[in-house]
């Protein structure tokens, strides 16, 4: 007996001295569930003696600021690892190589600011990913081309403004994608393209400030859509088009309309949560035949006859709406479904004054009495907005909450925004003064909003700023001056706003751009400039934009490409230069970006003539060329274009002669509308280029069938096959690749990428 207990102590000791040994000595492990700890060590290294057959490890809370390559290939069978609370800032290409088995891993609360196209290689098993609460700004399409399995993606507390074309194309089995709380503010189109499997999308808490309808009605698939405590206003019709759509919430917005027909394109729907919002009525919404829940609490309803029809279309369709009357008095507090119709009256029928309050007596629930907010304004704790839309201000009020993040003020009449407007409101993230007939920006105005982002004084009367103005709003991004009557930007005005992402300068009267004009703005990407009168650019007008990405020049009076404008720019990939009177376009127009250029708009400029080599550089980059509504009679070889996605001929008189042949026959391979016409001779005016026969008398068409190319040919195929088939592609490819090489990772990218676009044209 008692040797036996000497044994298994013994064998206990034993084991405890091997599993010591193999463990790091900082650390816990456990040998029987292959379980490693390190927390709280201040480690600023992952332990190099891991036993190898260790399978969870936890390594939260240390300081390890950057996972470098290889870090993990000791430790291949790992399948759950915590690394939250790391300060991890960067994490190097192939940081997780070797991981082949993880299916969890949680980076969660550290302070990752990109996530790179190679982060993330390796994880080819991982099923869960948490980047919540880090600092990522950007992601990369690309970045999460390797992980074929994830199903859950939490991107939530981070620091994203917008999300490029195809950001998460690569997740085949994605289902919840977790974007709340971050600043989005922007979505391009083709954001969500190629998520046919995501069930879920959080979008709540940011800062949209219109419905991303175009990018959203990507998700086919999604049944459940979070877009609340997003500063959006107004639903307007057919606002929503997601086909699977079941749950959707709009909840503590700003939203003070909804269309009767927003949803009718999603025709699934069966909850509508809009509570705490600002509507006043809902008109009902007839053709949702699967609508079952309406939440409308928190919003300051009129049960006047104008909520009638909505009650009456309630109970008939067994509708369950959760509606408390706000007003009248008579009955305030009241459940709508517990009135009669004839409780429900308008002032025709003579009750007098009480009965359509204004919204702010409406909106002034007890408990927020207490809730500091200038008179006629009305703050709303939940959302931390407060407006004063529309209330004949003369002078821009104090005393707002403090922790205000959006302020809204359209519509007054502030002539002037003098310095500190906006005393203590350091948490201000958006700011509305649009229409407010504002002339002068003092120095100093919004001095103290050191957090804002969004600025927006579209449509007043500015026709210059100093620098001085934008003292103190370092991290303003969005800057919106349009509508307003600028003849020129002065030097320097911009020089104070390094993070300055987007300006918005269209629709003024700036007659030239002159070098330094954009002095500062080295983060520029987007620059709008349309319906101005621009007639020169001085070639050094852009310079400090380098990183540029979008240029509208469109509507202005410039009578040639600037082309020397635009060297400098490595990254633009967007050129507007619609309705110029450009009449000729030169060889070489577009060569310094030529590399970068993806989208081309040279539509409606009363263009004459294009020189044969006006499109030198350009080729297989170029996505969409917009040539429409011009006086061209011919075009140079557009054989270089391989993956356009949208190009646009109509309303040009082509010369069906055999001079178009070359362009017939790459028409007749392209599979996309083109609307090109015939302008002559007269007897085929008018007929489609594609269409006529005048072109089979032409020395060289019988080549025509022969000499496809094998890219269009699987380009064409692509386009045919099923949507489900090309999903078993895409499937099959990422499985070949899987042990892959950066140039087998790049031709990946670019064959999804024409598998994307056969599913568009
Ligand atoms: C980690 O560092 C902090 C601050 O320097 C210190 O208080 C703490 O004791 C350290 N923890 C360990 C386990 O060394
Ligand atoms: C976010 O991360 C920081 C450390 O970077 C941490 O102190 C904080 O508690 C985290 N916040 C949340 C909400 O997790
Ligand atoms: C501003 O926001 C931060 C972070 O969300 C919060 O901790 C702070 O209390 C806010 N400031 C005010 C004055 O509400």
């Amino acid at each position: 007996m008692w040797t036996s207990v000497r044994l298994l102590l013994l064998s206990a000791l034993l084991t405890g001295k091997t599993v010591a040994e193999r463990c790091p000595q900082i650390c816990l492990c456990d040998g029987i569930k292959h379980q490693v700890m390190c927390l709280n060590k201040n480690l600023t290294k992952v332990p190099i003696n891991i036993p190898q057959v260790t399978q969870r490890l936890d390594l939260r809370g240390n300081e390890i600021k950057v996972i470098s390559a290889g870090t993990f290939l000791p430790i291949p069978y790992l399948t759950h690892m915590k690394l939250q609370r790391c300060k991890v800032e960067s994490i190097e290409e192939g940081a997780f190589r070797g991981l082949g088995r993880l299916v969890y891993l949680n980076l969660a609360s550290n302070n990752i600011a990109f996530i790179y196209q190679e982060s993330l290689d390796g994880l080819s098993s991982l099923r869960q990913l948490i980047l919540e609460n880090n600092s990522i700004e950007e992601i990369k399409p690309g970045a999460f081309s390797q992980l074929g399995f994830l199903t859950f993606l939490n991107l939530a507390r981070n620091s994203l403004v917008y999300l490029p074309d195809m950001v998460f194309q690569g997740l085949q089995l994605i289902k919840w994608i977790d974007l709340s709380h971050n600043s989005l503010n922007v979505l391009a189109n083709e954001a969500f393209g190629g998520l046919s499997t995501l069930r879920k999308l959080s979008l709540d808490h940011n800062e949209l400030q219109f419905l991303p309808n175009e990018a959203l009605s990507r998700l086919s698939g999604t049944a459940q859509l979070d877009l609340g405590n997003n500063p959006i206003t107004y639903i307007g019709e057919e606002a929503i088009e997601m086909a699977s759509l079941k749950q959707l919430f709009l909840n503590n917005m700003a939203l003070q309309e909804v269309s009767h027909r927003a949803f009718v394109k999603s025709p699934l729907l069966h909850t509508l949560d809009l509570h705490n919002n600002q509507l006043s009525v809902l008109q009902p919404q007839t053709e949702m035949a699967h609508l079952k829940k309406i939440d409308l609490t928190g919003n300051p309803v009129l049960c006047t006859c104008e909520m009638r029809p909505f009650k009456e279309w309630a109970a008939k369709a067994r509708i369950h709406a959760d509606v408390v009357c706000a007003g009248p008095a008579a009955v305030r507090g009241e459940h709508l479904e517990s009135l009669r119709a004839t409780d429900m009256k308008c002032r025709s029928h003579a009750l007098g004054e009480e009965l359509l309050p204004s919204l702010a007596t409406v909106t002034r629930e007890p408990e927020k009495d207490a809730v500091r907010c200038p008179q006629g304004c009305t703050c709303s704790p939940d959302s931390q907005h407060a407006n004063c839309v529309r209330r004949n201000l003369q002078s821009i009020p104090k005393g707002f909450p403090s922790n205000t993040q959006l302020l809204d003020l359209r519509h007054n009449e502030f002539h002037s925004v003098p310095q500190d407007s906006f005393p203590g409101l350091r948490n201000l993230t958006s700011l509305h003064l649009q229409n407010c007939k504002i002339a002068k920006l003092q120095p100093g105005a919004f001095q103290d909003l050191k957090n804002l982002v969004y600025l927006y004084l579209s449509n007043n009367n500015i026709d210059s700023v100093d620098a001085d103005v934008f003292k103190g709003p370092a991290q303003l991004a969005y800057l919106y001056l349009d509508h307003n009557g600028f003849n020129q930007i002065s030097k320097s005005s911009f020089t104070l706003l390094p993070n300055l992402f987007a300006l918005h300068l269209q629709h003024n009267s700036i007659s030239q751009l002159t070098d330094n004009d954009l002095a500062g703005l080295e983060k520029l990407r987007w620059l709008y400039l349309t319906g101005n009168r621009i007639t020169h650019m001085s070639p050094k007008a852009l310079g400090h934009a380098k990183l540029l990405e979008k240029l509208h020049l469109d509507e202005n009076h410039l009578q040639e490409v600037p082309t020397k404008s635009l060297r400098g720019l490595p990254t633009l990939s967007e050129l507007k230069l619609s309705k110029n009177p450009i009449k000729h376009i030169g060889d070489g127009a577009f060569l310094p970006v030529a590399r970068s250029l993806q989208h081309l708009y040279l539509d409606d400029m009363g263009l004459e003539q294009i020189s044969s080599g006006a499109f030198t550089g350009l080729g297989p980059q170029i996505r969409s060329l917009y040539l429409e509504k011009n006086k061209v009679r011919s075009l140079p070889n557009l054989h270089s274009f391989t993956a356009l996605e949208v190009i646009s001929l109509s309303d040009v008189p082509f010369s069906c002669d055999c001079q178009l042949l070359p362009l017939r026959k790459w028409l007749d391979k392209l599979n996309l509308r083109v609307g090109a016409t015939c302008g002559s001779p007269a007897e085929v005016r008018g007929q489609k280029v594609k269409l006529v026969t005048i072109f089979q008398s032409c020395p060289g068409w019988n080549t025509k069938k022969t000499k496809r190319t094998s890219s269009t040919k699987a380009k064409a195929k692509a386009g045919r096959s099923s949507s489900k088939k090309r999903q078993q592609q895409a499937g099959n490819i990422r499985v070949k690749k899987s042990r892959k090489s950066r140039s087998r990772k790049s031709k990946l990218l670019k064959m999804r990428f024409s598998i994307n676009r056969g599913r568009k044209a």
